[in-house]
């Protein structure tokens, strides 16, 4: 039986990192959902394919094969699209962009979802994205919901592009987050939504340690509960 740990909420929650973090501390394996949709976002543009171009689209997605690869003893992954590693291209300003569009697609979400689950099978697993607890994994062990004040999470995103060289203004990231907040919860499926039964945690004010350690102690008492 496999253990899963499935972490919704919106960007510049600290999802990734906390995900990441906890992944290499606790030894389970890190599926970065998100990082499925930003696949498919990619090769459309690698193809000049528009967002108008829903057909076009669709048809890639028989012709993509996404891997992730958790790097030994770190907190980081590797994305593999058709074998090539995209883990830096995908967070571009230009998938960015357009990556909450192509992922509410119903086929290209249909599709993603069965990758995600496959990705997950028979291991031991923390995923996170927006629809882990509602719609991927509804029976997961654990569930959690990351949110944040949407200025915090702007301020967070902007930090994070600068380290990475992502040259983006604080009111194009701001602007950024809402318009996909706005379509990650008006999705058709798999919106984003709080599940009844995910433990809310408001991390405005706390910092990413603090987190950390009250998504461990949430896990540790489960774990301590299904006896694992
Ligand atoms: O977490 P992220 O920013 O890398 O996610 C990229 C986009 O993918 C985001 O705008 C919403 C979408 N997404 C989704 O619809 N469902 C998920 N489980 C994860 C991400």
């Amino acid at each position: 039986m496999s253990f899963v740990v499935a972490i919704d909420g919106p960007a510049g929650t600290g999802k990734g990192t906390i995900t990441g973090l906890i992944s290499k501390e606790m030894g389970l394996v890190n599926i970065d959902t998100g990082a499925t949709y930003r696949c498919v976002a990619l090769q459309a543009i690698r193809n000049n394919i528009k967002l108008e171009e829903k057909q076009k689209i669709i048809s890639l997605l028989d012709k993509i094969t996404i891997d992730i690869k958790n790097n030994k003893g770190k907190e980081t992954q590797t994305i593999l699209l058709n074998g090539e590693d995209v883990t830096k291209e995908i967070r571009s300003k230009e998938v960015t962009k357009i990556v909450s569009q192509v992922s509410s697609i119903v086929e290209v979400r249909l599709k993603m979802v069965e990758v995600q689950r496959n990705l997950a099978k028979g291991k031991d697993v923390i995923m996170e994205g927006r629809d882990i607890t509602t719609y991927v994994f509804p029976n997961a062990d654990v569930k959690i919901y990351l949110d944040a004040d949407e200025n915090e999470r702007a301020k967070r995103r902007y930090l994070e592009n600068q380290e990475k060289g992502i040259n983006m203004s604080f009111e194009e990231v701001l602007e950024n987050i809402r318009i996909r907040d706005e379509n990650d919860k008006n999705k058709e499926i798999g919106s984003l939504k709080i599940a009844e039964d995910a433990v809310y945690i408001d991390t405005t004010n706390l910092t990413i340690e603090q987190v950390k350690q009250k998504v461990r102690n949430i896990i540790e008492n489960s774990k301590l509960k299904s006896n694992i």
